[in-house]
């Protein structure tokens, strides 16, 4: 192999073949709820995302897992302090913690070499309509867009969202402490609304693979959502590849 006595030069001229090697990822969070989102990554912190707007999260390269979640009416202060009435996470704006429920959640871990798994979690609840859509078109884009809010049984109903039956009952039953569990009359709801994300603790028909090297796109009440929304569809997932090489050029 013959390029090891040039290998700076080589990474100079062919930025691109870094960013292949080194396998970040990024995360291309958009906002196309009506309403302002104020979203959290962990490991990421926070930003608030107004209508339309997009949040570009480059991941580290030793990121194993990430989580991503939406936090609905929030009042911050200038020093980032305050509260939401959904998801909120130690009433900071840069969080730092999981937050509390109810959240609808976008989970990825990339602890195997080679894959990654992605997935819509509603073992937390739900508050907001997500898409999270791998930009390796053959992988496979999920949602849920139910309009979970307005049909949430009134066991489970809380402000601003609809709280997963763990969070209600605190039992084995519903939160499947025991390990066999399956799905229940509560989660049951959840599993018929929103099929493609996890209803149940043990629920992996739900949990997706994809091979490493993807960018992903998460997206706050994506096309199909209820109640019905204005925003057009974001630009297709390609422009933030573009804007990774563009940045390895830059440094
Ligand atoms: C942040 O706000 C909370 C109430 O929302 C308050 O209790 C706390 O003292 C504040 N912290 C700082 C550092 O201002
Ligand atoms: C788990 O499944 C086994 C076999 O179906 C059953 O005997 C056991 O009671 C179950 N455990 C719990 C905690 O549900
Ligand atoms: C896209 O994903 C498929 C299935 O996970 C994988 O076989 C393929 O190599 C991936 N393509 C790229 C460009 O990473």
């Amino acid at each position: 192999m013959g390029f090891s006595p040039n290998f700076p030069t080589f990474f100079f001229l062919f930025p691109s073949i870094f960013f292949w090697l080194s396998r970040a990822t990024t995360f291309e969070i958009i906002n196309q709820c009506s309403y302002t989102v104020w979203a959290v990554a962990l490991p990421g912190g926070g930003r608030q995302l107004n209508p339309g707007e997009t949040w570009l999260l480059n991941m580290a390269d030793d990121t194993v897992y990430c989580r991503i979640w939406g936090r609905t009416n929030c009042i911050f202060d200038e020093t980032g302090n305050g509260s939401c009435e959904t998801g909120d996470c130690n009433n900071q704006l840069s969080c730092q913690n999981y937050g509390s429920s109810p959240v609808t959640v976008a989970e990825y871990e990339a602890r195997y070499v080679g894959v990654n798994f992605y997935y819509l979690s509603l073992l937390d609840g739900f508050n907001i309509p997500m898409e999270f859509k791998p930009n390796n078109r053959s992988c496979r884009e999920i949602k849920c867009t139910a309009d979970i809010n307005r049909e949430c049984p009134t066991v489970l109903r809380t402000a601003g969202g609809c709280n997963h039956p763990c969070t209600v009952f605190k039992n084995d039953f519903y939160c499947c402490t025991y390990g066999n569990c399956t799905v229940t009359d509560l989660s049951n709801f959840f599993m018929t609304r929103c099929p493609d994300a996890y209803s149940f603790a043990l629920d992996y028909s739900t949990k997706f693979t994809c091979a490493s090297g993807s960018n992903y796109g998460v997206v706050f009440c994506p096309l199909g959502s209820s109640p019905s929304l204005v925003f057009p569809p974001p630009p297709p997932p390609h422009a933030s590849f573009a804007h990774m090489c563009i940045r390895i050029i830059m440094i």
